[in-house]
């Protein structure tokens, strides 16, 4: 099957992300990995740009897409058969909400939803049940679109914040291939 794996700037959960699409490529799927421009560009304290590229290059065999040129085609020339972002900020996660597409991972979504193909969405944001908990809202009624299951994040610190438990993305794949929302939902 050919993945398409989507990274947007939660930084903080790279490593989880990498770990899970390592396992993907282990069990055959051929992986294509997509970073949002932000993710592409960006040193943080969780790592420099070019560690977190080269790793997901290595993982997968060919360097990550990062502009919406290189993402343009998934759609006309149906190059995945799934695609997942994981992690899905709530800044992406409201641009999909919106119908706004301006980044290498909105316009990879686009574009690869207009065949009819499942998306997958591992949600990690500090606003889940605040700013963005419209926009999950929205996307949860959309044709194609598919949630891992989430939590509350640490209910005590960040009340708000959701957090999907990206390491049962594997096992979740026949359901979402089936065009069904893996339950329970709400983790
Ligand atoms: C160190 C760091 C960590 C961040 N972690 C998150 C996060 O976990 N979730 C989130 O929604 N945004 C997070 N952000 C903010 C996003 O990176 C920012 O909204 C960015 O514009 C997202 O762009 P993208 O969705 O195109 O990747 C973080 C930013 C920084 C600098």
């Amino acid at each position: 099957m050919r993945v398409g794996w989507a990274f947007c700037g939660s930084f903080c959960t790279f490593e989880r992300a990498m770990g899970v699409m390592r396992a993907l490529a282990g069990s055959g799927e051929d992986i294509f990995p997509i970073f949002s421009e932000t993710a592409y560009r960006s040193d943080t304290r969780f790592g420099l740009a070019s560690d977190w590229i080269r790793q997901a290059e290595e993982i997968a065999g060919r360097h990550p897409w990062h502009t919406q040129q290189e993402v343009e085609p998934i759609g006309p020339k149906q190059l995945l058969d799934l695609l997942i972002i994981a992690p899905a900020t709530g800044n992406t996660l409201a641009k999909l909400a919106h119908g706004i597409t301006d980044t290498s991972v909105t316009m990879a979504a686009k574009s690869h939803l207009r065949n009819g193909r499942p998306l997958l969405l591992s949600v990690s944001t500090n606003d889940g049940l605040s700013g963005s908990a419209s926009n999950i809202g929205t996307l949860m009624t959309r044709k194609n679109i598919f949630f891992v299951p989430y939590r509350q994040d640490d209910a005590a610190k960040k009340p708000a914040s959701l957090i999907a438990e990206m390491e049962r993305i594997p096992e979740l794949l026949p359901e979402v291939l089936a065009g069904r929302q893996p339950q329970p939902l709400l983790l």
